[in-house]
This record gives structure tokens, C-alpha cells and sequence, in this order.
């Protein structure tokens, strides 16, 4: 049997694409939080045509916020232990495989890593989307609105940020701009959700290369060395 091909090449490339999409998803989140913490705060005016106006608080009492720490999370994981410790993993595998026809353990190692960025990657979109369903379908009743109107809050029902302005949104808000600038946030919560689709699709694809990549390696009998002798004789040819 002949050697099977090198996936270095599909490996990097793959590495590129995951490092990008998960700095798209770490820009989304905060740029989510930044809203959360300045228009998204309102009061927003509500103005029923039957009814005196009155202002909603922009937040509801019980708001949940872990599954976007978790993406956060996922993210950054993403990008640092898995696009930055990888270009590294793939630079010492080059060299290794150029000059000693050997491969460097570090690779090895952080093939672990890509599954468990992965499986963190998982756990974000599950919560993410299992926090979605659960508070969705809710709407905001105009009478307790009323009630509970700011500096109280809107005390029923547990709300993700992404269902929470969406039903914000089907009240009669008074302000068009206050309008258009929850809607085009609202755009942002759904993308950072939607794209952990992407995140996790990318982290997949990857994973199976890399272990496609190992597997190969043992066929093609290129021997691990230990970390220490990939960082420390790099210079010193071993004669086997
Ligand atoms: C999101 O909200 C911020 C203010 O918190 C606003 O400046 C920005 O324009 C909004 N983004 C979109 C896409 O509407």
C-alpha cells in the first residue's frame, strides 16, 4: 500500500476558517452585552391607542444570560486553545516531518484539545438552544407591563435576551428609533446563536481530519517524539 496523503493542508485551512468564525462569534456576544448594558437597559415608552403611555424597563426580572457566557466560552476556547495552540502544532509538525521524518507529540496532544473544544462547543449550542425553546412563545402582557412599569420590572416568566426583545417588539413601542435599534440588536442575538451551528460544524470537520490525519501518521509509521525533543534539539540530527 502506497502512503496516505498528507491532511496538513485541508488541517490548516480548516484551522483558518474555525479561528475566524470563532472570533465572529466572540464580536457577536459582545456586541450583544454592549446593547444589554446601554439602549437594551430603555426604558422603552409604550403607547397603546387606548391607554395612557407608560415605560417599560428594559429588562425583565428573571433574564438569562449563562448560555451566552457558555458561547463566550466555547468561543474563546476556540480561538486560542484550538486556532492559536494549532498553528503552533502544525508548525513543529512541519518542521519534524521535513527534517527528522518524524512527528512531533505536541500534535498529539492537541488533537485532545480539539475534542474537548468541540465538546464545549456542544454544550453551548445545546444550552443555547434549549434556553431559546424553553422561554419561547412567551409574549408580555400590556396589563402587568403596566403594573410593573419602569423602575420596576416586568416580574413574569424567565426570558433569554433574544426572546425577551422579540416580545418587546410586538408592543407598540412609541419610539421608531428605539424600534429599529432593538430590532437590528435582536438580528445580532439570533446570528450569534445560528452560528454556533457553524462554530460546531467547523470543530466537527476538523476533529475528523486530525484523527484521519493520526491515524495515517501510524500507517505511514512516522514515529512520535517526546515534546522535549521537538522543543529542545531541534539542530541535533539523531542518527536512527
Ligand atoms: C445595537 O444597539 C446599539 C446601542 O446599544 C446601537 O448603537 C446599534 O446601532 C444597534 N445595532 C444595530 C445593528 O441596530
Amino acid at each position: 500500500m502506497g502512503p496516505t496523503r498528507s491532511l496538513l493542508g485541508p488541517i490548516g485551512l480548516t484551522l483558518f476558517l474555525l479561528a475566524v468564525d470563532a472570533a465572529i462569534s466572540m464580536g457577536l456576544v459582545s456586541s450583544m452585552v454592549s446593547f444589554l448594558h446601554h439602549n437594551g437597559r430603555g426604558p422603552f415608552a409604550v403607547a397603546s391607542p387606548d391607554a395612557s403611555p407608560f415605560l417599560l424597563a428594559g429588562e425583565p426580572v428573571n433574564f438569562v444570560a449563562n448560555h451566552g457566557h457558555t458561547t463566550n466560552a466555547a468561543g474563546g476556547t476556540a480561538l486560542i486553545v484550538v486556532g492559536l495552540g494549532g498553528s503552533i502544532a502544525l508548525w513543529l509538525e512541519r518542521r519534524e516531518r521535513n527534517k527528522w521524518d518524524r512527528s512531533s507529540s505536541f500534535f498529539r496532544i492537541w488533537t485532545v484539545l480539539v475534542l474537548l473544544s468541540l465538546l464545549l462547543t456542544m454544550a453551548a449550542l445545546i444550552y443555547t438552544l434549549a434556553e431559546t425553546a424553553k422561554t419561547g412563545g412567551q409574549a408580555i402582557d400590556i396589563a402587568v407591563a403596566r403594573m410593573y412599569s419602569h423602575p420596576s420590572k416586568y416580574p413574569d416568566g424567565r426570558w433569554t435576551p433574544e426572546n425577551w426583545y422579540a416580545a418587546v417588539l410586538d408592543l407598540p413601542l412609541a419610539s421608531a428609533n428605539q424600534r429599529r435599534v432593538i430590532s437590528g440588536n435582536l438580528t445580532i442575538m439570533r446570528a450569534w446563536r445560528w452560528n454556533l451551528v457553524a462554530l460546531f460544524i467547523l470543530g466537527f470537520v476538523l476533529l475528523a481530519l486530525v484523527v484521519l490525519e493520526v491515524l495515517g501518521m501510524r500507517k505511514r509509521g512516522l514515529q512520535p517524539v517526546a515534546m522535549m525533543d521537538t522543543l529542545t534539539t531541534p539542530l541535533k540530527r539523531v542518527d536512527v
